[in-house]
């Protein structure tokens, strides 16, 4: 049984989809925190298979420890339940710190007790700050956060290389996002809005659905093509896929160490303005924007380099920019419907 924390959530709900179409057993383990319980429903609709689901918050050491008990098939952990907002974070580091740290703390000491020594983070392109070279591979050091989100996925891959170093039999994959994006080809899931989102696409999306007057683009005198930033765009979908694969990899004993990590992007840049077109081009929808003041925090550009995670993982994103888009659109008009 593969134990989902976060699995209500935008991507962990796409993973628990793709470990089910695989034939893995899920419990999903979430405190609605920032997400819903009818997500649950959703995954059996799209899977037409069960999954276990409990709420507990994982800050919380004796319900963390207490899943293991009434669970005692987990063999595995997909760990994503974490606070995930850049500018809260921010605002409120202790908050931040308590849960992204403290919860995976719970869960590991849990995972030493119980013996589940496979184990898959969601870690973030954030740990790279603003690289001086790009593309991104896995020996771009790491760079002094950007922020208090950004530290507690830098101090998480720290605590998983260490526990691995002193448990040799404990295994972890820390897989680098770039930027998701997208929702599942059914419309039954995907990114769920909490208030004004802070993500490009989101934005995009409902102001393309009119709950929104503009979008605001921070910044148009960047060094690049167009001016506007560069992120590598990855398909929630395919960002799954890779959970998959690398909870296999464990499960089978293929890992070459008992820590890795792999960036998990397109390969290819994309700058806001072509975002902008390939969202109106692929779904005929107009998206009205302003240029405004940068953002601060915003780094330049970034995108991934996947050569390794191509040829280590056997794995290569496959949906293009247009088509993803084009699901997000469908999830956006679904969810408002
Ligand atoms: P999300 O907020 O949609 O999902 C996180 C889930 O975790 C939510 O369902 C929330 O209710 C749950 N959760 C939070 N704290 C919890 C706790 N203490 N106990 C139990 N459940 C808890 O976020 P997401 O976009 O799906 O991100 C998933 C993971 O991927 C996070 O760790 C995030 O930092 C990481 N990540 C996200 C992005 C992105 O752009 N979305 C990029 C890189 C990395
Ligand atoms: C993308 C681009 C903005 C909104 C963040 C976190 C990162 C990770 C992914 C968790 C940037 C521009 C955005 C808008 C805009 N999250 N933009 N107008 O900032 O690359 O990464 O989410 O791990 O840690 O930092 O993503 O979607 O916020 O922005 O012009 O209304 O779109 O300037 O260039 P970002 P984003």
């Amino acid at each position: 049984m593969i134990l989902t924390t976060g699995g209500t959530g935008y991507i962990g709900s796409h993973t628990v989809v793709e470990l089910l179409n695989a034939g893995f057993e899920v419990l999903i383990v979430d405190d609605l925190s920032n997400s819903e319980k009818e997500v649950v429903q959703r995954i059996e609709k799209i899977t037409n298979k069960k999954v276990a689901f409990e709420e507990i918050d994982l800050k919380n050491k004796e319900k963390t420890f207490a899943i293991f008990e009434k669970y005692p098939t987990i063999n595995a952990i997909v760990h994503f339940a974490a606070s995930k907002a850049v500018g809260e974070s921010v605002e409120k580091p202790l908050m931040y710190y308590e849960n992204n740290i403290g919860s995976l703390i719970n869960l590991l000491q849990a995972s030493a007790k119980y013996e589940i020594n496979n184990f898959v983070f969601s870690s973030s392109c954030t740990v790279y700050g603003q690289p001086n070279v790009l593309p991104v591979t896995e020996n771009t050091p790491r760079c002094e956060a950007e922020s208090p989100y950004g530290n507690t996925k830098k101090i998480a891959e720290d605590i998983l290389k260490d526990t691995a170093f002193a448990d040799k039999t404990f295994k972890s994959i820390a897989l680098r996002y770039f930027n998701p994006i997208g929702a599942h080809p059914t419309g039954l899931i995907g990114e769920l809005p909490r208030g004004v989102p802070a993500n490009l696409i989101p934005f995009v999306t409902q102001t393309a659905f009119g709950l929104r007057k503009e979008l605001s683009i921070f910044g148009n005198d960047y060094n690049t093509p167009d001016g506007t930033c560069i992120r590598d765009y990855i398909n929630v979908v395919d960002l799954a896929k890779a959970h998959v694969i690398s909870i296999k990899r464990l499960l089978e004993n293929k890992n070459k160490s008992n820590y890795e990590f792999f960036n998990i992007g397109t390969g290819k840049g994309s700058t806001v303005l072509e975002v902008v077109k390939a969202f109106e081009k692929s779904t005929g929808v107009k998206v009205n924007y302003k240029i405004v003041a940068k953002r601060p925090g915003d780094i330049e550009k970034i995108w991934a380099d996947t050569t390794y995670a191509n040829i280590e993982l056997g794995w290569k994103a496959e949906t293009g920019l247009e088509e993803t888009l084009a699901s997000a659109w469908k999830w956006e008009k679904n969810y408002r419907a």
